[in-house]
């Protein structure tokens, strides 16, 4: 590499993708941001990095790819709603897939070195594996969603046989933090947070002892970073290159929400509703491979909660 090392970061205008542009900005990367600003917003790209607004379909995206000098593509645009998965599973194969391979073939012919693939333990694990989910565990997604994160690591892992591609998938868990969608069904921490302003209640559905791993925004950029130069081994199978992002701790729904009052410093009422059909009652992933490697989660739920209740505290 000669001058800054060059990165582009697909989704890089969205929550994690932007905590990601600016974990490789700080450590002096030349960054690109790749997004369609469908879910992502300008305003989340840190100062330095420069936004290319495309579709990852298309034929500038591939053009950008094939041609930019990147040392690293890291890619984390994707359809992220499972529900919409469930519903419209072409769609989803249609950016999660089509829109993948897209930039793999460019990769490819544009030579780039690595590819970090942003994969999803919770949607792709089965439940009937073993909880905390070793990266080797049983394989059974239960959505459109989970479909074509698996699908994607496969590709990923052919890519390195065919054409001696480097590249790892990143198995995150929940990831949680600043610039969270709070709109969204998705983000718990956010939808709580965005409550928690208004004086409304938290609805908990079921009795709450549902457990989800969380881990901070920040932690997981550090994570991108990391496996940006690790050695990577020649893999026999997916899992040889894949790596669980998470701290490997379980948090039920009412513990989190105790704890994100605790942040705060507010106090406000938890309301139980009825239990939605199909959630999944537990999930958490072991992280010894990743803290092998030299990470370890640095934020602590407090930490972290206080962090995102403060950020969408400024932007109400
Ligand atoms: N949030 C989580 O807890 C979590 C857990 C596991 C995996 N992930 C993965 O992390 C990645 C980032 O998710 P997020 O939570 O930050 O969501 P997000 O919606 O904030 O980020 C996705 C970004 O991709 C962009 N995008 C979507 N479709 C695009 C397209 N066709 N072309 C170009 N850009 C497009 C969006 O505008 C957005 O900026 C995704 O790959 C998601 O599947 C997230």
């Amino acid at each position: 590499m000669s001058g800054s090392p060059r990165v582009l970061v697909t989704g890089g205008a969205g929550f994690i993708g932007s905590h990601v542009c600016q974990t490789y900005r700080d450590a002096g990367w030349e960054v690109t941001a790749l997004d369609d600003l469908s879910t992502g917003r300008r305003s989340n790209l840190p100062d330095g990095v420069v936004l290319v607004e495309e579709d990852i379909r298309s034929e500038a995206a591939a053009d950008l790819v094939r041609g930019g000098r990147f040392d690293l593509v890291n890619h984390h645009a994707a359809q992220i709603d499972v529900r919409v998965s469930v519903a419209r599973p072409r769609h989803d194969a249609s950016i999660n897939i089509d829109g993948l391979l897209n930039l793999l073939e460019a990769a490819r012919d544009g030579q780039v070195p690595r590819f970090l693939f942003v994969s999803s333990g919770g949607a792709i694990y089965g439940e009937s594996g073993e909880i905390p989910s070793p990266e080797a565990t049983l394989k059974a997604p239960l959505s459109g969603y989970g479909v074509s994160k698996l699908s994607g690591e496969h590709y990923l892992f052919t890519f390195r046989k065919l054409f001696g591609m480097e590249g790892a998938s990143l198995r995150y868990s929940n990831v949680y933090g600043p610039r969270q969608d709070p709109n969204g069904e998705a983000g718990v921490v956010a939808v709580f947070s965005s409550r928690l302003l208004e004086g409304e209640p938290l609805t908990i559905y079921g009795d709450g002892m549902q457990t989800r791993d969380y881990v901070y925004a920040g932690d997981v950029a550090r994570a991108n970073l990391l496996l940006t130069t690790t050695p990577l081994p020649d893999p026999v199978s997916v899992d040889d290159v894949a790596f669980n992002v998470a701290t490997g701790e379980e948090t039920s729904v009412v513990k989190l929400a105790e704890t994100l009052l605790k942040a705060a410093g507010r106090d406000v009422e938890l309301q139980h509703a009825p239990p939605r059909k199909g959630e999944v009652l537990r999930s958490c992933l072991r992280t010894e491979k990743l803290r092998a490697l030299g990470w370890a989660p640095e934020v602590s739920l407090e930490q972290g909660l206080g962090n995102t209740y403060q950020h969408i505290a400024q932007e109400i």
